[in-house]
Order: C-alpha cells, then structure tokens, then sequence
C-alpha cells in the first residue's frame, strides 16, 4: 500500500497541478501507473547483456523516490544497475555505489548511454558521507539501499556464495577482509554456533558448529560443496530447501559485515539528504527488517517521553518523516514471476526541515 506521496513528476508526464476538464483523478493515476509499469518492465531486462539480476519491488522504489531531471540519487547497491537504470530513464542522475567490480563493470557497461548521468563507484554503502564529501555530490535528492546479493553474485560458483555449483568457500562481495574459508577453518565452536543461530537462526546450529570443528582437525573446508555436502549428510534434506541454505546465509552476513554496514549507514543517513529527499531500503532479512524500522520510527518520532519526565519533550533526533507505516511487501505477481523477492520489505522515510527544541 502506498499512501502519503506527492504524484510522481517524469519526464514526458509533467504534473503541472490543473487537471483538464474531461480528466478524472483516477484517470490521471492510472496513466501514471502505466508509465511508472513501463519503466520497470523495461529496466529489469537488456537484450545486450547476460541476465545478471531481477529488480525488486522496482515500481515502488520508482514512486517512492519520485526521480525528475536535475535530481540527484545515490544508489548505495548499484548490483547490476536496474533500480539505477529505472532512475536514469525519467531523468535523474544517479551515483551508483557498490563493492563488488563485477557489479560495477557489468552496470558501467549497461548504463553507458545516460552518459554522465551515471556514475559508477567503488566502496561501501557505510562510507557514503566520505564519498559524497570526496566528490563534493552536495546534499542528495534520494538515496536506495537494496540490501544484500545479486543473483549473479551468488550464481557465480567462483564467488563462493552457493551451495549449489561448487567453488572457493569465498563469500566476500568485494575482495577485502577474511574468507568464509577463514572463518569455519579459524573460530571457535561457540562463536560459529552463535552466527548459525543469530544470522541464520539455524535450528541444528549446534550439531552443525561441532560438525565443523571435527571435520576441519582433518583437512580444512575449501570449497562451496565441501561444507554443503556435509551438512546435507549431517542433518537430511526436509522440504524443497538445500539444508546449508541457513548456515550460507550466515556465512555470507558475517564475511561481508553486513548488518555493521547497515547500522553504520542508518546512523550517517540524516545527514546526506536534503529536507524533502527520500530514503528508501529495502532488506531481505529480519534482523535487517527490524533495524530499518526502528531507526525509522525512533528518528521520524517528534516527541520522546522517559518516565522520569513531567512530560514528553521535543526529539532532537527527528530528521524524517515515515511514508511507509508498515514494509511494503512484494505483491503475489511479482513473487510468482520472482520468487527470490519472497521475503522482501521496502520501507521509505523523508527528510524533514530539522527541528531546533525550543528551549
Ligand atoms: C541485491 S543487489 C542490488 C541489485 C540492484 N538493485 C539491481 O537492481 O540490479 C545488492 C548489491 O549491493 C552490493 N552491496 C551489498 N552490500 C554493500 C555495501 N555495504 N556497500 C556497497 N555495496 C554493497 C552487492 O555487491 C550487490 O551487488
């Protein structure tokens, strides 16, 4: 459900504000609707190109962020540039972040016609202030988290991310940092049960974690099917889903810092949009979820009240307000046709002009 956004201006469907006689609201809408349809069909796909990644929830991000000319957005997880190229099209120019140089190159590639429109960069979502500073971009008009892997990153078998094609037990999205290899072959017992349980939330993580630690004592993991393999035999196979998908998703959490770089960033973000800009997330995971949505609340909050307070007093950390009060979700079409968008959320927040408590 959408509710409390201004009607999207794009280049070619000018808002001007007055509606022709013969034109109904819904009408109006429903144009709007089909243009904004138009613009993610064709942004998920390019004939040139191999199929890299599925753009989610594209329709909503587009609305949401409501691109025009002359605005500027960064995409913090430019992946194989869809959301990008989305924005790019109604005009928008976009910054487009990611760690991952396969990321970058692919979407370089795809998105050479916007010119310089598009600019491709290399770092961490959780450095956006140093890089905005660093390449004097000003104050941003939106910025989009879509968090976690691309398909291609984790169809890749020689990035390591898949149970499913074998490949150097890797999992880093850019090439800095210890390995997945590193981490089962190095931590403890305890601390390898802690991630299965806390980023998984892996029922066998405890058999699992142990399983490991003997194994490794004789040779240590390498590749991808060495540890998928094993943990199909240790615990069976129930249901449709690999039984190292849990153990996988955690790995690749924890190698990549991901909920770090996600906290890191929801901390810096009032300070890069300016008032009316917009932040839009979306998380597959949810611990994700839950960071998003409190740090949404807590800094879209106008008051904040402590039992040791005659009464509430003003929030000096109010920089947004919510446009969305619950996570949009997927609707059932766009999972039948994408069903790796199944567990996703959108959530979006406006900057607001601050707010000086009176004193
Ligand atoms: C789900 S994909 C994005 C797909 C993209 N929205 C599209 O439509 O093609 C996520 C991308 O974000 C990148 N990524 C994940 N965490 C990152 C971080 N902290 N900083 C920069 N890039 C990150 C990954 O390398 C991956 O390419």
């Amino acid at each position: 459900m959408l509710f409390n956004h201004p009607i999207p201006a794009f280049s070619g469907f000018q808002w001007s504000g007055r509606l022709a006689p013969s034109l109904r609201v819904s009408e109006v809408l429903s144009g709007i609707q089909s243009v904004v349809c138009s613009i993610a069909q064709d942004a998920s796909s390019s004939p040139e190109q191999p199929f890299y990644h599925q753009s989610i929830l594209l329709k909503e991000v587009i609305e949401f962020l409501a691109p025009a000319q002359g605005k500027l957005i960064v995409d913090g997880t430019l992946g194989g540039g869809g959301h990008t190229e989305a924005l790019l099209r109604v005009g928008a120019s976009v910054k487009g972040i990611d760690r991952d140089q396969e990321a970058r190159v692919y979407a370089a590639q795809r998105l050479e016609r916007f010119g310089e429109r598009f600019e491709p960069v290399a770092g961490r979502f959780s450095e956006m202030s140093q890089l905005a500073q660093a390449k004097q971009w000003g104050l941003l008009d939106g910025i989009l988290l879509d968090l976690g892997v691309s398909s291609h990153q984790l169809d890749a078998g020689e990035r390591g991310f898949s149970f499913r094609f074998d490949g150097p037990l890797d999992m880093r999205m850019g090439k800095e940092g210890p390995t997945a290899a590193d981490l089962v072959n190095s931590w403890s017992e305890s601390e390898l049960r802690q991630i299965f349980w806390d980023l998984g939330e892996e029922k066998s993580a405890r058999k699992i974690a142990a399983w490991i630690v003997s194994q490794r004592a004789q040779s240590p993991f390498e590749t991808t099917l060495q540890l998928a393999n094993g943990i199909e035999k240790l615990i069976g196979r129930r249901g449709k889903t690999h039984p190292a998908t849990k153990v996988f998703q955690a790995l690749r959490m924890q190698v990549n810092d991901e909920l770090g770089e996600l906290r890191r960033f929801l901390e810096l973000a009032p300070t890069l949009l300016k008032p009316g800009g917009r932040l839009a997330i979306i998380s597959f995971h949810s611990l994700e979820d839950r960071m998003v949505k409190q740090a949404f609340r807590e800094q879209s909050r106008q008051e904040i009240d402590r039992p040791e307070w005659p009464e509430p007093r003003p929030n000096p950390r109010c920089f947004y307000r919510l446009l969305t009060r619950r996570g949009i979700a997927p609707d059932l079409m766009e999972v039948q046709t994408n069903p790796r968008s199944r567990s996703s959320r959108l959530r979006v927040v406006e900057k607001i002009n601050p707010v000086i408590p009176s004193l």
